[in-house]
């Protein structure tokens, strides 16, 4: 991936697509959570996002758009939406919407981000994952990353994903397998708990294993599958113990 050479100034500021005052509980929190500008644009990159960039990129972005280099292309749940910024980069013809719950997570970095990268996406809206504000069939590809397992319906947004999916669209959905097996998945809940504690107890993060997802996703199907993320090693082998990766799946080849 190679940055523009010059920065581009700061174009725009997000659209509010979400009905604020509807907003209850842990999507206040989401939101609050990202109030204050707090750690820079550039740290949040470079220490916490870099290695991911480079997945996407290299892994998920081909899967997304090599067939579809003018697709209409959305993230959910961006947060620093870097995915829709190399995107952008890569498929200068695919219209690319960016989306978060947090309107001031949009404004103060994803924008930046993708002004930075010299690649700003040509919509940036705060919206709501469970209830998506955008036409039926608006998307050909959508991707989103640790966003279900934190939703206290992850159901809703998997619903609402595949009514503004277009036919032949493909949604590929990154989530974390928690270990299946009792101590470890245990451990993971009581440190998820204390995270979701820290940032005034409202947050949302769960556990869910691979089974859980499975579950998830059985009323959907067959559009719908879950898939394990291949690793440098058989991850999913040690899964007892450890977190795994899993890809939902949602391909709209036929109907619905
Ligand atoms: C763990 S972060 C992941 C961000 C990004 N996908 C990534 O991989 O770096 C979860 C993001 O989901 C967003 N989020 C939480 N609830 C949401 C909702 N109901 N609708 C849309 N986004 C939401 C949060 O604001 C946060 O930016």
């Amino acid at each position: 991936m190679t940055l523009a050479a010059a920065p581009v100034f700061r174009p725009l500021w997000a659209r509010d697509l979400v009905p604020r005052k509807c907003l209850v509980g842990e999507k206040v929190a989401e939101d609050r959570v990202h109030d204050e500008v707090g750690e820079s644009t550039w740290r949040r990159v470079i220490f916490g996002k870099s290695e991911r960039m480079w997945t996407f990129e290299h892994r998920d972005m081909p899967r997304l758009m090599a067939h579809r280099p003018t697709a209409r292309f959305r993230v959910v749940g961006g947060g620093l939406c870097y995915a829709s910024a190399v995107v952008k980069l890569a498929y200068p013809e695919a219209t690319v919407t960016a989306t978060d719950l947090s309107l001031n997570y949009l404004n103060n970095h994803a924008i930046r981000l993708g002004v930075f990268m010299g690649s700003p996406v040509d919509v940036y809206a705060a919206a709501d994952a469970e209830d998506l504000p955008f036409p039926d069939e608006s998307f050909d590809a959508i991707f989103s990353q640790m966003l279900l397992y934190r939703l206290a319906d992850p159901f809703a947004a998997l619903r609402s994903i595949r009514r503004v999916l277009a036919p032949g669209g493909i949604y590929l959905g990154i989530e974390r397998a928690s270990p299946w097996c009792w101590p470890w998945l245990d451990r993971e809940r009581r440190e998820m708990t204390a995270r979701n504690r820290s940032r005034r107890g409202e947050t949302m993060e769960r556990p869910w294993t691979r089974a859980q997802w499975a579950g998830l996703v059985r009323p959907l199907r067959p559009a719908i599958r879950v898939e394990w993320i291949p690793g440098r090693f058989p991850r999913h082998a040690v899964n007892v113990a450890r977190a795994a990766h899993v890809a939902l799946v949602m391909e709209r080849t036929d109907g619905r």
